[in-house]
């Protein structure tokens, strides 16, 4: 392992609440991937999915920093879920090809949170 980097955040849902996936598709789209809105769009209270995943960009964002790699922008952060619910991210640049990304997320009716932790890389 040649470097690793660990990063957290916590969001308040409150900040989501309310998001119109048609209203406030701009700001969304700055944020979040297609795929990301899609997911959240499909869950009983989305502001708690938007939340966790804009936390687990930060965490992700702040892991980043620690090995160098900056300039990240939130959609060139991906999201993903399994069948089983279980989050993975990648990171949409060239620079990333070679980390490794880990990230946990969790949310309640006020808070979100998320760590992540990147390895690898050259
Ligand atoms: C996985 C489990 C521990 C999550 O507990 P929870 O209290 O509902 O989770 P929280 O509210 O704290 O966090 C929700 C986040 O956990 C993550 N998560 C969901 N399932 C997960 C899993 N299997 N492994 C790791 N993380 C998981 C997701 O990121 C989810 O947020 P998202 O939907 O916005 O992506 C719980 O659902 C569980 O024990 N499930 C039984 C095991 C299982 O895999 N069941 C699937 C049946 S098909």
């Amino acid at each position: 392992m040649d470097q690793l980097g660990v990063g957290i955040d916590i969001e308040n849902i409150s900040r989501f609440d309310k998001m119109s996936r048609t209203k406030d598709k701009d700001f969304l789209s700055k944020i979040f991937t297609k795929h990301e809105i899609d997911y959240c769009f499909s869950r009983r209270k989305p502001a708690q999915h938007l939340a966790a995943r804009f936390s687990a960009k930060e965490a992700i964002i702040k892991a980043a920093s620690q090995i160098n790699l900056d300039g990240i922008g939130y959609n060139e952060i991906q999201i993903f879920n399994s069948k089983r619910g279980m989050p993975s991210a990648l990171i949409l640049k060239k620079a990333a090809d070679t980390l490794n990304i880990k990230v946990s997320m969790s949310h309640n009716i006020d808070y979100a949170i998320a760590v992540a932790v990147l390895y690898g890389g050259q």
